[in-house]
Parts: structure tokens; sequence; C-alpha cells
């Protein structure tokens, strides 16, 4: 049936047949959900059996419906029509496909806001929504958390216990804040109960700077940005996460009271997107999701895949991957679509960093619509795009691979810690244009993630023990807890590498009174004289690779000086005439049965390689065997017995992959050791091989 599908024509007689009348029932679970987001409402109901039938055929077992299907629940105030629901629900699942059910509050429906413009968001420019786009809603506003609390309670009382919905996705891609009159109104009340009193706000922020001291909550203005107190604006980030994380509980408080534990409650995030603390935000709920888009037509893999394990560590385990695009998206200077392969390589790159599921944006193209030109399965005519067979052989792929899979989690030898305070407090005081936290932290991570073959991303307060190596590339905002936190991980044995900007701001974005890392300064034995922003290179004794040109830094450099006598320089600057010449560059120091290490410099990328080459052998951490392979991405998911080596080769041209001896080959091949390009290999692996 598939062959005749790519062949060009769908079978409609056969299509049109309900699957199976026995499917009622739930599917089984998947190891590695497979589908796609589907809009029943946008199609005529003739259509249902025959999209279907072709997901089906893509090995699609899972779709997510209706999380932008308010005006079609609820077209009129109080009145609600699940009839079409229900009947969508009952004919994927008779092709055996379980659905996640979308709360649909990101977009409310017209009669809403004209009946009530207070619950319609307002821009800091103090614009407010009209209706036509989406997330056209304030999330501050109590009236529209009654509306969305009843439209959840209907959905989940009538869903609630059914078995074939496996989960819910709550609203979708939260994230623009509101800054209307109950947001003004909820923000004050935020302050009070953080500061206490308006005397502790105006130290906090140091008020009496610019004449900034305030009397009264009520007078501090609410901005996400601009000219203000970088103290404030950290502060409107900590309230924006503070309602996503209630609004977010709201619904969720809703489906626990009415639905069964096994159904789950998630949501789907973007990218490294900085509107909220994703870490505080994801506490309540079971799992986490995000939605991955790559929008540069030259995939950076790698930097993807931090992404990945960036979203693992919400939940410290396996997420689901909620959208996904099926070959271009439609909202970048130039929409490429991916080459042939590559949306395979996406979807196992998923996986080898932890997803149980890998769900396609969009089946296909609503006829009209702001997005009608995303890459989809099908094409405007109903008929297979030619990215549909890909997708279809990556089903198959899952689907064989799944035992192997079921239940593992990915490996890590090395743990990155981030931190949405610090990413925003450098932001706000970048000193050098490019000086991204983002940026600086995918720079660390590379060489880190090719050598050791898996990274898990944390935040800084997670236990840490199982990880011999732990890298702190910008912990900027440092609390006294979380620096204990620290300290005792070195104690007990780690080995802690902080980069440069650690340490020197308090929680609420005020300099400490001491020099960097501040409360890791005794721990470390070392701390920052100055730091100095580069516009250049300045070159690194120390560091280069023995055959290689000297090793720099660039855009970041400051200056260590060593104050306990155990304190070890691994590289100094070379800075003739400058303030950084002869000075430390990077000092170790062993403390109580482990390490601290201190990197105090944005090293240029062959520095930061050989830097963690030092920090993995420091560290007691052998490299993997595709260490010098680039192109090639590796990545073990275990389970107590089990462990399953994914390889990707990214490249254009074949690579050696050298399995380990007892590992035996379970899905593509190896022509004379080598992997074909854009190709993927899985190999069980015996207990404790490096891969
Ligand atoms: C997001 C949204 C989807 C869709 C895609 C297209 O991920 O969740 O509704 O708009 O973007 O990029």
């Amino acid at each position: 049936m598939l062959a005749a599908v790519l062949a060009g024509g769908v079978d409609c007689a056969a299509a049109q047949a309900p699957a199976r009348a026995d499917a009622v029932v739930a599917a089984p679970r998947p190891a590695i959900a497979f589908g796609a987001a589907w809009y029943p409402e946008q199609w005529p109901e003739s259509r249902w059996e025959t999209d279907l039938q072709l997901m089906q055929q893509a090995g699609f077992d899972t779709v997510r419906i209706a999380e932008f299907a308010w005006s079609t629940m609820e077209p009129s105030e109080g009145h609600f029509e699940f009839a079409w629901l229900d009947r969508a629900i009952a004919a994927a699942s008779r092709h055996s496909i379980r659905v996640v059910l979308g709360t649909p509050t990101a977009a409310p429906p017209v009669w809403m806001g004209e009946r009530h413009p207070d619950i319609l968001r307002v821009d800091e420019d103090g614009t407010r929504a009209s209706h036509g786009a989406r997330r056209h809603f304030s999330y501050a506003s109590h009236r529209y958390r009654a509306y969305a609390r009843r439209i959840v309670r209907e959905m989940a009382r009538r869903y609630g216990h059914d078995r074939r919905v496996v989960g819910w996705q709550l609203d979708n891609e939260i994230g623009p804040p509101s800054f209307d009159a109950e947001a003004r109104a909820r923000w004050h009340g935020f302050l009070a109960g953080r500061f206490g009193t308006i005397a502790a706000l105006n130290r906090a922020w140091s008020t009496a700077y610019w004449s900034q001291a305030y009397q009264r909550f009520d007078q501090v203005p609410l901005h996400a940005s601009g000219p203000q107190n970088p103290g404030l604006l950290l502060e409107a980030r900590h309230f924006q996460t503070a309602l996503w994380r209630e609004y977010l509980m709201d619904q969720a408080a809703v489906l626990r009271t009415a639905t069964d534990p096994a159904q789950f409650i998630t949501t789907n995030t973007m990218f490294w997107n900085d509107g909220f603390d994703h870490y505080a935000v994801h506490e309540g709920l079971d799992l986490a999701a995000w939605d991955d888009y790559i929008q540069d037509p030259e995939p950076d893999w790698v930097a993807n895949g931090a992404n990945h394990d960036l979203v693992w560590g919400y939940k410290q385990k396996n997420f689901w991957l909620m959208e996904t695009q099926a070959g271009r998206v439609d909202w970048v200077g130039v929409n490429r679509a991916l080459r042939p392969g590559q949306v395979r390589e996406m979807g196992w790159q998923a996986v080898m960093h932890g997803a149980d599921a890998v769900l396609y944006w969009q089946f296909r193209p609503a006829p009209n619509g702001q997005e009608t030109n995303y890459g989809t399965l099908l094409s405007p005519d109903g008929q297979p795009a030619p990215v549909y067979g890909e997708i279809a052989r990556l089903g198959a792929e899952f689907a064989r691979a799944g035992a192997a899979l079921a239940d593992t989690t990915p490996e890590a030898r090395v743990a990155m810690l981030w931190s949405y305070d610090s990413r925003w407090a450098i932001d706000l005081q970048r000193m050098h244009r490019d000086y991204d936290p983002v940026a600086e932290f995918t720079d660390f991570y590379r060489p880190l993630r090719q050598l050791s073959g898996g990274v898990a991303v944390l935040p800084a307060r997670a236990d840490l023990e199982a990880f011999p190596l732990v890298v702190a590339p910008n912990l900027n905002v440092l609390s006294e807890e979380d620096a204990n936190h620290l300290a005792a991980y070195v104690r007990g044995g780690g080995h802690l590498v902080l980069g440069p900007r650690t340490g020197q701001k308090d929680p609420y974005d005020a300099l400490w009174p001491d020099r960097q890392p501040g409360p890791l300064r005794a721990t470390l034995g070392a701390s920052v004289e100055q730091y100095y922003v580069l516009d250049g290179h300045v070159a690194l004794d120390g560091l280069a690779p023995a055959d290689g040109p000297p090793a720099s830094a660039w855009r970041w450099a400051e200056a260590l000086v060593p104050e306990a006598g155990d304190v070890q320089v691994l590289a100094r600057y070379r800075d003739p005439g400058g303030w950084l010449d002869g000075r430390a560059a990077v000092v170790t120091r062993p403390v109580g049965r482990g390490h601290i290490t201190y990197v105090a410099a944005w090293l240029e990328p062959a520095a930061m390689r050989e830097l963690a080459r030092t920090l993995m052998a420091r560290s007691g951490l052998a490299l993997v065997a595709t260490a010098d392979a680039p192109g090639l991405e590796i990545g073990v998911r275990g389970a107590p017995g089990r462990r399953t080596l994914v390889a990707i080769n990214h490249a254009d041209s074949a690579l050696p992959l050298a399995l380990p001896p007892g590992a035996s080959l379970l899905l593509g091949s190896l022509d004379g050791g080598r992997m074909a390009p854009h190709d993927v290999v899985l190999a069980t692996l015996p207990p404790e091989a490096t891969p």
C-alpha cells in the first residue's frame, strides 16, 4: 500500500474503510511515539479516513489535536460542541492512533475579547492585541483564566478517562508577557511578597542610583526591556516565570482532579526561549516537551543536540519532541528545505538525546491561514509530499528499534550547568555585543559532547554526584546556596569547572562585594583581579595542541590571581604591552577529594577543544572512539542490563565507526567499518564499554 501511495495515488476505497472495528480500545504504548499535529477541524470529515490511513502507513501511532480549536469547541459563550472531537478521536483510534489533547488556550475565540477586552494582552508600549493571530490573551487575567479553566474542565470531563487519550498539552508555546493593568497590579503584589518592605527592594536594587528610590511597591514600573535597572528587569523575569507557572498550574489543577493519572500533562516550549525559567515552570508538569525547528539551512547539529539536552534537564527525564519540521519552516529569511535524509537525522538525533516521541508539525497544510507554506507530509492535493517516504522509513525504524530503546535514557558522563538568572544577567549587560550566553555555553558544550559522547545539561542545584566532570560556563548569578552545593560536590570527589563571569552577581543581580567567583572564591583559592572585554584575540600559553597554532581567547578575558599555595596555573595570557600579559587564564586546585578549575576567558574553538581534552583527562574520563570525527554524532541510551548505541553520520562523506568489542549491529550497516554519509546505525553495547 505504501508503494502505491508513493507511486502517486491514494487508495481511497481502502482508506475509507474503517481500519478495525475492535481498535476502539487504546492502542499499545510505543517505545518511541511517532506522529504529527492534526487539525481535523480544518477539514471536511469525509477526508479524515484518508488522512488517517496515510498516517498509519507512515507508521504514525500518535496525533496531537485541538490545541487551537477553541472556536470550534466553544463557538459561542458556554455552548460546547465536542461531537466532532469525539468522532475525530474515534477515527484516529480505528487506525491505532492515540491522541494527545491540547488545551486550546493559545487562541481564544473572537466573542471573548469582544465581550471582555480586558482578557487581551497588552504590549510593553501599551498596545492592546487584537483578534486574528494567537497568544493574544493576558496570562495575568483572572477572567481569562476562568474561561480557560471552564473549557479545560469540559474537555477533562469528556476525555479524562478515555484510554485513547494518552496525555494533555497545556496551551501552546507560552511566552509573551502582558503589561495590562491587572498584570501591573500583580507585579506590585509579587514585589511585596519577594521583598517584604520597600526598603529591602531599594537596597537590593541600589535605587539611590539615578534617584530611583521607591516609596511604595505600586510606584515600581513593570518592564521587560529598556534602560531600566537590571535588578528590576531580572525580577520582572522572575515575575513572568511565576505567572506562567501559575497559569499552567491553574489548568493542570483542573486536569489533575478530573483525569486518569495515566494521562500525562505537559506543555510544549521553544528553543532556548528566555521568557521564563523553564526549570521552575516544569516543576508541576509530568514531562517536558519541545518544538525543534532548524532555522539555518546548514544545520548545526551540535547546537541542536545541546537544545535537546537542555530540555531533558528540565525534568531530568526523557521528553517528547512535540513538534518538528517535515522539511522546511516558513519564518526565516530563506526557508530552504532540509536535504534528503536530514529529516531522518533530526528524528534519530532527538531519540539519541532522550526523546520518547517525535511528532511532525504538521501533517498537511491548512487550505488558508498564516502557515500554508510550511513543510508538511502531504501536499495541498492531499497526496504524499516527497518527504513522506523518508518519514515513513523513520517510522519503520522506530518500530524495529522499539524493544531496544523502550524505557532507556541517554547516558552522560559530563554535566553542564545552565542558569536562567545568569543568562538574563549577562544579556542585560553584555559588555561585548557578541557575548551571547547561549553561544558561549554551546562553545563549551561542543567539544565536550564530541569527546565524551553524552552531556547532561542541568540546573546548578541538581544532584551532581554521578558526574566525574561538571562544567558551568557562565554562572554569573551565584547564590551562596548554589555555591555551597557546588563546593560540596568538589569536596566529595567531583571536578567542577567554572567559566568566565562566574560568581560576579548575587540573586538580585547586584555585584557581590567580593572578587569573582564570589561565594566560590575561598574554594577556588584564586580570584579575578579584573576582566577585560576583547576586540581581538589574545594568545594563550599552555592550551595549544602540540602541532597547531597558538591557542587564543576572544571576546572576554579575566586576569586570575592565585591565592592559595596549592593552586596550579594551566594557562597564561601572552599579551605583550597589555594588561593581561603573563596573567593566569586557567587555574586548578585540589579540594577535598575533588578538584575545582576556573577558565577565565571565552576560548576560540581550537583552544576550547584542547581544554576539553585536558578536563576529560584530569577527570579520569576516556575519550570516545569518534572523538576526532566531528561529523559523526554518537550517544548511548541505556537501562539496567541494556545499552543501545545510536550513531549518526551528519557529514557528506563516509566516516569510520569502530564498534567496541561485544557490540552487535541492530539497525543500519557498516561498509568496511565506515558509515555512509547521512546514515544512522544502532548497535547493542556490552555493559561498561566506552563507545
Ligand atoms: C510552533 C507552533 C505551531 C506552528 C509551528 C510552525 O511550533 O507551536 O503551531 O506554528 O510553530 O513553526
